[in-house]
C-alpha cells in the first residue's frame, strides 16, 4: 500500500547541509506494524513526516496505492493527509486555544460525530476528567494521549506515531500500546518510532536508521 523509493532529504541552513534521509527504500503492506528505531538525529521523524505528506523529499517517491503523494492534486493530497494518515507528532502539535475534546474533534469532518468513541478513548486513556482543559493546563503525558486520540479517532488507514509513549508512565504506556495494537488488528497499518524495546515487540518488522540510511529491513 505504501512504497518509499530512494528517498533522500537534506535540510539546508545557509551553507550548512544536514542530511536526514539517504536513499531510503521501503515497502509497507496493509496491516504491517513497523517499528522504526535508531539514534537521535538518524532521520526517524523526517521519515514519518515524509510518509505523511508533510515533508517533500529532494529525491525519490512516496507511493500510496501506487500514486505519488507529492504529485497528487491539492484536494487529493489534503484528503491523504487528513483521512488516510493519522499522525502523532513528537511535539504533539495540539492547538493551544482549543480544549482537549475540541483538539480531538479537529480530526473529524463532523464535530458532533463519534462522540461515544471519543468518550471511550478518553476513559481508557484516563483523560475523561480533563477534556475541557487547554493544552497549557496539561502534563506532557496528557498532551501526548490527547494527540494520540486525535490521530486515531477518524480511523485512518495508516497511523504514524513518533515516540507516542515517550512521556508516559508504565500504565498509560501499556494502555496506549494496546490501543495501537487494536488499531493494527483491525487492519490498520502502523509506523511507530520508539526507543523502548517493549513497544517494538508488537511490531512485525523493525527497521533501523543510521545517519539517514536503513541498515536492516
Ligand atoms: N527543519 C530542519 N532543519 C534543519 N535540519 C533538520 C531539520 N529537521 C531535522 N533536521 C536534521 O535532520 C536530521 C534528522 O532529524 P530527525 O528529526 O529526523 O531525527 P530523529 O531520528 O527523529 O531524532 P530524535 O530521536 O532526536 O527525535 C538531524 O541531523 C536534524 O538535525
Ligand atoms: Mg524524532
Amino acid at each position: 500500500m505504501l512504497e518509499l523509493k530512494n528517498i533522500t532529504k537534506v535540510y539546508t541552513k545557509g551553507d550548512d547541509r544536514f542530511p536526514a534521509l539517504d536513499n531510503v527504500t521501503l515497502t509497507v503492506e496493509r496491516g504491517d506494524f513497523i517499528a522504526v528505531v535508531g539514534p537521535s538525529g538518524s532521520g526517524k521523524s523526517t521519515l514519518l513526516h515524509t510518509v505523511g505528506g508533510l515533508n517533500q523529499p529532494d529525491n525519490g517517491q512516496v507511493l500510496y496505492d501506487s500514486e505519488d503523494v507529492y504529485k497528487m492534486h491539492s484536494r487529493k493530497a489534503n484528503l491523504y493527509r487528513r483521512k488516510s494518515v493519522g499522525f502523532v507528532f513528537q511535539q504533539f502539535h495540539l492547538i493551544p486555544y482549543l480544549t482537549v475534546s475540541e483538539n480531538i474533534k479537529v480530526a473529524l469532518d463532523e464535530p458532533g460525530s463519534r462522540s461515544q468513541k471519543i468518550n471511550e478513548l478518553l476513559e481508557k486513556c484516563a483523560m475523561s476528567q480533563l477534556q475541557n482543559k487547554y493544552p497549557s493546563e496539561l502534563s506532557v503525558g496528557e498532551k501526548q494521549r490527547t494527540a494520540f486520540i486525535r490521530a486515531i479517532i477518524s480511523e485512518p488507514d495508516i497511523l504514524l506515531a513518533d515516540e507516542p509513549t515517550g512521556n508516559l508512565d508504565p500504565e498509560n504506556s501499556r494502555v496506549l500500546m494496546s490501543l495501537i495494537n487494536d488499531f493494527n488488528k483491525n487492519r490498520g497499518t502502523v509506523l511507530l518510532v520508539s526507543h523502548e524495546v517493549e513497544t517494538t515487540s508488537f511490531a512485525n518488522r523493525v527497521i533501523t536508521l543510521h545517519s539517514g540510511k536503513v541498515i536492516n529491513k
